[in-house]
């Protein structure tokens, strides 16, 4: 049994905006069934605290405005330390960005205070009694742990999950003045990227063990492609780097008994799946039919995940017996394209500009195709949703995407292994070939149902990924001992 303090800047269903949620939601209750004492620690933003059942632990550093909350991730057993501050963490809205959608100016602020009180919880310095292993890091919000961490004696192993490398925490240097950390951080081996602090370097350059989120992506980030300028830093950093495959939590993802869809099915059972598809139409102000092809897409509307290769092929798709749904928000200019499409073509096109969880259940539940053609993908969560679903995922040969998608070749089809489209360009026209093959494989109704079950029967549970984050704890703590006995005979003949 291991004491594991996992920190985090979101967890469902307390908080969500991504995946990130998703995954700080689900993995750590995947963890305390191995046995292990999981407990989680991220701020307390006020949609959290209502979201919890949350007491105040004890006021700490008086008139500092810190305090945590004690409570638990709901529906389980994992113990959950909310931070709050009230000038850091009481405002409403998204936990990153202010009502215009621009990053919160104070974020460097926020965040490295929740880096400080998860040092002071990991040394057991906060008065919580409870003193972990290993301190779990998730995305550049918690990148200045591991070197904040790194001097401590007696510390804790580090492990620092990439979620998105893309998201680097990047601030200029009198932020890091501002910060007051040691200035022996600052120098390219440290936290300083091109004259910028980079929070997610932390992460990357001090903590004992680093992963990503798939086997595939963990490849692709020590590419100039995919590295996003830190390449030569992860190949450095080659042997403590892997890649997990994230899981899927099976309760909140259960198509037979899944409170937010219509109507519940399995794979057995998929004449009861078409009722949901007839729900989402009527949803979308369309009558229920079956004919169409219902292609959908349910996520941030981003250059990330290549919404602007579907809204390009728009006007094509349009000449194909096909329906879109997309539920999503993001970079205004794709949520005014859509817009405007779903004003010309209302019997067609549907778009709801939001986020709505139980939405997008009945969408992954209600449509034939789900629509995932990104630029870049650490992991994706909802390729395998839909495919638990029945929603035969239609996505780009990338990252987590490779990792969980088979395509649907003569092969794959003959083995009853297929159970998508996969392409491999990032480009609207090999998009556009890819929903064609799809559609083919559509008007093909044995074939179909074929792939549609093999995706439903995929184990995307959590278990064997929990497995390896044991692994990847007992390597970081063999790692943290290492380090320490060399500190300790650097300080010794030094
Ligand atoms: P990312 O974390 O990069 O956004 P993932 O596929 O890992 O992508 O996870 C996205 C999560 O957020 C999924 O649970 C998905 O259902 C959810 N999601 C994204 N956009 C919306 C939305 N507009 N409404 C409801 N859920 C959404
Ligand atoms: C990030 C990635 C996504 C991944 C999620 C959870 O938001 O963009 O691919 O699934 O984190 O790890």
């Amino acid at each position: 049994m291991k004491k594991i303090l996992f920190v985090t800047s979101e967890a469902y269903p307390l908080i969500k905006t991504g995946g990130l949620a998703d995954v700080s939601g689900s993995l750590p209750i995947a963890l305390q069934a191995l046995g292990h004492d999981v407990r989680i620690l991220m701020p307390g933003y006020p949609a959290a605290v209502a979201a919890g059942h949350f007491k105040p632990h004890r006021q700490l550093h008086g008139g500092s405005g810190v305090a945590i909350l004690e409570g638990g991730l709901p529906d389980s057993d994992v113990p959950v330390w909310l931070l709050t501050h009230k000038d850091y963490f009481e405002r409403e809205g998204n936990p990153y960005l202010d009502a215009e959608g621009k990053p919160w100016e104070d974020n460097p602020h926020r965040f490295a205070l929740l880096c400080h009180v998860a040092v002071e919880v990991a040394m057991n310095r906060m008065g919580l009694h409870w003193k972990p292993d290993i301190v779990h890091c998730n995305d550049w919000q918690t990148g200045l742990i591991p070197p904040l961490l790194s001097d401590e004696p007696g510390r804790p192993a580090s492990v620092f999950t990439i979620h998105n490398l893309a998201y680097q925490g990047l601030f200029p240097y009198p932020v890091f003045e501002k910060l007051r950390l040691p200035q022996r951080f600052w120098s390219p081996d440290g936290l300083e990227f091109y004259q910028q602090l980079c929070f997610i370097k932390g992460g990357l350059v001090f903590a004992d063990r680093i992963n990503t989120v798939s086997p595939n992506y963990a490849r692709e980030i020590c590419s100039p492609e995919f590295g996003c300028g830190l390449d030569g830093l992860l190949q450095h950093r080659a042997d403590r780097l892997s890649g997990i495959l994230n899981g899927i939590d099976p309760a909140a993802w259960n198509p037979a008994t899944d409170p937010f869809i219509s109507a519940r099915f399995d794979s057995n059972d998929l004449a009861a799946r078409c009722r949901n598809k007839a729900v989402l139409q009527q949803q979308c102000q369309w009558p229920a039919d079956p004919a169409p092809a219902l292609m959908a897409w349910v996520g941030r509307l981003v250059k990330q995940k290549g919404i602007d290769l579907l809204i390009e092929l728009l006007p094509g798709l349009m000449q194909l017996p096909v329906q879109l749904v997309v539920v999503g928000t993001g970079e205004g200019r794709y949520e005014r394209l859509l817009q405007r499409w779903a004003q010309l073509y209302p019997e067609r096109i549907a778009f709801f500009c939001c986020y709505d969880e139980p939405l997008a259940h009945q969408v992954e539940a209600g449509s034939d195709l789900f629509l995932m053609p990104s630029r870049f993908e650490p992991c994706g969560l909802t390729q395998m949703y839909s495919q638990r679903y029945g929603s035969v995922p239609v996505v780009r040969r990338v990252g987590g995407l490779a990792d969980t998608v088979t395509d649907a070749d003569p092969i794959t089809l003959g083995h009853q292994q297929a159970t998508g489209i996969v392409f491999d360009e990032s480009s609207a026209d090999s998009l556009r070939q890819a929903i064609r093959r799809g559609l083919a494989l559509f008007c093909n109704k044995p074939l179909w149902q074929q792939i549609q079950q093999v995706g439903m029967s995929r184990d995307f549970s959590w278990e064997h990924s929990a497995r390896r984050y044991e692994s990847l704890y007992d390597q970081a703590l063999a790692d943290s001992h290492l380090a320490e006995s060399l500190l300790r005979t650097g300080q010794a003949s030094g």
